[in-house]
């Protein structure tokens, strides 16, 4: 899998100066489609959460050329996650909601090019956090 490196940084680049609202718009958009993940986050604080969510966001961007470097601390979140209630099936919602936040950010500039970058990004990530956690993508 070659990732659309070029696509994902231009468009990343678009919603940096609007993160804090795109992160919270995102767990907005989570929560909406999918309530059965809300209990995951009871004793959560939002606002840090999208603060983290964010910085794991730019890393994986800012490191796209170099995977060797994506891949352990890509385990590594993975394997925390089991400890957060983040179970297989969850990654797709997940998924969802970001390529969603994404096109409402976007908007006009949104595009088939971008949404196949971020599906393809998405599920690298998705397959390096699960096999840190012990489980296969499907
Ligand atoms: C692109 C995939 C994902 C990324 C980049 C991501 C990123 C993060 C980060 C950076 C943290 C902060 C804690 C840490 O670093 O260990 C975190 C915590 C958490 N994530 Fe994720 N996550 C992803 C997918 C998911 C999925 C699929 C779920 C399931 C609903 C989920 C649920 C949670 C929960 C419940 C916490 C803990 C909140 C707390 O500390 O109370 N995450 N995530």
């Amino acid at each position: 899998m070659s990732l659309n490196v070029e696509v994902l940084e231009q468009s990343f680049e678009k919603i940096k100066p609007h993160a804090d609202k795109f992160a919270a718009s995102f767990y907005e958009n989570l929560f909406q489609a999918h309530p059965e993940v809300k209990p995951l986050f009871t004793k959560t604080d939002m606002k840090k959460q999208e603060t983290m969510l964010l910085k794991a966001l730019v890393l994986v961007v800012e490191n796209l050329r170099n995977p060797e470097a994506l891949s352990p601390v890509l385990n590594a979140l993975g394997a925390r996650h089991v400890g957060y209630g983040a179970i297989p099936k969850y990654y797709e919602p997940v998924g969802k909601a970001l390529l969603i936040t994404f096109e409402q950010y976007l908007a006009e500039d949104w595009t088939p090019e971008i949404k196949q970058a971020w599906l393809d990004a998405y599920g690298v990530i998705t397959t390096l956090m699960l096999k840190g956690a012990g489980q296969k993508s499907e």
